[in-house]
């Protein structure tokens, strides 16, 4: 069963062989602009509860070895010009662009290959992440073209179209409906103070001084099997994923409450490889992670997510959940193919002069 769904899964990637060691990781940096007390910046890969609902994400080689710092100003500029208003749009650092560098964030490196994955190069890691957001598709897509038009000292290495369906907010939540048809965006903070404590950078961490206040970024593209997805009863996904579709849990606890694991040590209920179980074991210390992805689909059968989360801690966030979920009912529906770790640098400029320094 797992073997033959995941062969679905990969049949479009005959291509692509995983993991050589040609992959470079991307960063990424990102624009900010001023929440309306104008005290606390809120940058854009934050801004608001919910995410907007369409993204342009476009990674990016640098074409010309030996002129870093005047294409990320470049970028910088094109960004720049988009973000605010309907757009929030924000640039994140690959780990390639930074080698060599005495002031790279201390936890960035190029995203390892996790049990199951089958990367593909050729949509895996960058030197450099743009992500536009905005309220249409279209608006979104030209924001891109724009954006692109400026910038012939970057290469695109790949880029995907996503949508939030059914994005909303609620109780200072931003949901969604992902493509396995559940309601997404519960385990995330419902408070700036929340967000903020997961996903910014704080000066005691140890990071060089132009890196408080950014955000490590982690994505993944993850193809799922809906075919094979649609075919199982709702009763038997909810049990996979550990809630029911509207976000409640099954032992009937209302989706913005907790409910009690311990109580159900053996699974009976919420099964023990059930995604949400292994995701968040422990319902008082939730991961220090903040999930704002998007749906993609790209032709017949390739659809997925574009899993994105921030984090302040590359390790303690996004890998500590990953390495929970390896061998989770859920797996058997995923495959990633691609993605990166980024690092988005905090508002202002000081991040490019530093990097010109160098
Ligand atoms: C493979 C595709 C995935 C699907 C379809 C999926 C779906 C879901 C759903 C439906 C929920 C419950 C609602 C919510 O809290 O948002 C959830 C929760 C969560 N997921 Fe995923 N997810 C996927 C991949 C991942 C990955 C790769 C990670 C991180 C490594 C992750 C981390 C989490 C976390 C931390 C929660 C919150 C758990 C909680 O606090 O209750 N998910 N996911």
């Amino acid at each position: 069963m797992t073997t033959s769904r995941r062969k679905v899964l990969r049949v479009p990637l005959a291509a692509a062989a995983v993991g050589a060691g040609s992959l470079t990781a991307t960063g990424a940096v990102a624009l900010y602009t001023q929440s309306p007390d104008h005290n606390t910046p809120e940058p854009a890969h934050l801004r608001g509860a919910a995410p907007l609902p369409y993204a342009q994400v476009v990674a990016f080689d640098l074409a010309s070895a030996g002129r870093r710092a005047e294409a990320l100003r470049a970028a910088h500029d094109a960004v720049t010009a988009i973000d605010g208003g309907k757009y929030a749009a924000w640039l994140a650092l690959g780990d390639s662009i930074l080698a060599g560098s005495a002031s790279r964030p201390r936890r960035l490196k190029r995203m390892p290959s996790f049990a199951g994955d089958v990367l593909d190069s050729s949509q895996s890691h960058g030197d450099l992440l743009l992500q536009i957001t905005g309220a249409s598709a279209s608006g979104a897509r030209q924001a891109a073209a724009r954006a692109l038009a400026l910038l012939p000292q970057w290469r695109v290495r790949w880029r995907l179209d996503g949508n939030r369906p059914e994005t909303r907010s609620e109780h200072g939540q931003g949901l969604a409906r992902n493509p396995f048809h559940f309601t997404e965006g519960y385990g995330n903070p419902a408070s700036p103070a929340g967000i903020t404590e997961r996903a910014i950078v704080t000066a005691d961490q140890g990071e060089p001084s132009w890196a408080v206040g950014g955000s490590y970024q982690v994505i993944r593209i993850i193809r799922l099997a809906t075919d094979f997805w649609d075919r199982d009863s709702v009763a038997a996904q909810e049990r996979i994923i550990g809630r029911r579709r509207d976000g409640r849990w099954l032992d009937g606890t209302p989706s913005d409450e907790r409910p009690v694991f311990t109580a159900d040590a053996l699974g009976k209920i919420t099964p023990l490889d059930a995604h949400v179980r292994r995701a968040a074991p422990d319902r008082r210390s939730p991961p220090p992670l903040v999930r704002r992805g998007y749906n993609y689909r790209r032709g017949t059968g390739d659809q997925g997510l574009v899993f994105s989360c921030f984090q302040r801690d590359l390790e303690k966030g996004f890998e500590a959940v990953q390495a929970r979920l390896e061998g989770e009912a859920m797996a058997k529906y995923t495959l990633t193919v691609g993605g990166g770790y980024f690092f988005v640098p905090p508002p202002g400029n000081t991040w490019l002069d530093t990097l010109a320094k160098e």
